[in-house]
């Protein structure tokens, strides 16, 4: 059984807990969907004020929904579309605090206010992005970003 119970008191400790949880958790696991469920999993009960947190991965070239905690999602996304879309065609971290102002953003759950997306790329090529949404505007800060991409470090060589 695994029983992480990660609540830091400051956001560079918990994404510091919640990275080597995350590696733990993969040690060893060659199978990149059990990784994505597992890393979806402690995502979600690891961070508070999520709607939404999973995986869309990159299959030939277009997003294509993985592993996921939340409501169910939209299943297929296009290079370009949305804020998923945007970060796989641009390979660029999407930090959105208020959704409905992004052009183009795909409203899978209409609670979402606020959206990250980090892709997961690996020599070069996008592997998945890690999509987390919240029903907060502004929910999201800088430390939430460079804890996530350190989560899409760890991750790029699980999957
Ligand atoms: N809102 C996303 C779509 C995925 S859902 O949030 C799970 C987007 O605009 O790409």
């Amino acid at each position: 059984m695994y029983d992480f119970k990660i609540a830091a008191a400051d956001s560079a400790t918990l994404y510091r807990d919640l990275a080597s949880a995350l590696e733990g958790l993969i040690a060893g696991e060659p199978d990149p969907i059990a990784n994505m469920a597992n890393a979806a999993a402690l995502i979600w009960e690891s961070l508070p004020d999520l709607n939404w947190a999973g995986f869309y991965r990159n299959v030939d070239s277009e997003l294509v929904l993985g592993p996921f905690q939340g409501r169910p999602a939209c299943i297929r996304i296009k290079f370009g579309s949305g804020v998923c879309g945007t970060a796989a065609a641009t390979l660029q971290l999407q930090r959105v605090e208020d959704v409905n102002a992004f052009p183009g953003h795909i409203a899978c759950d209409s609670a979402s206010a606020s959206e990250l997306v980090v892709p997961i790329v690996r020599n070069g090529q996008l592997i998945a992005v890690l999509d987390l949404d919240s029903p907060h505007a502004g929910r999201f800060t800088e430390e939430d970003e460079a804890g996530c991409v350190r989560l899409a470090e760890i991750l790029a060589k699980a999957l």
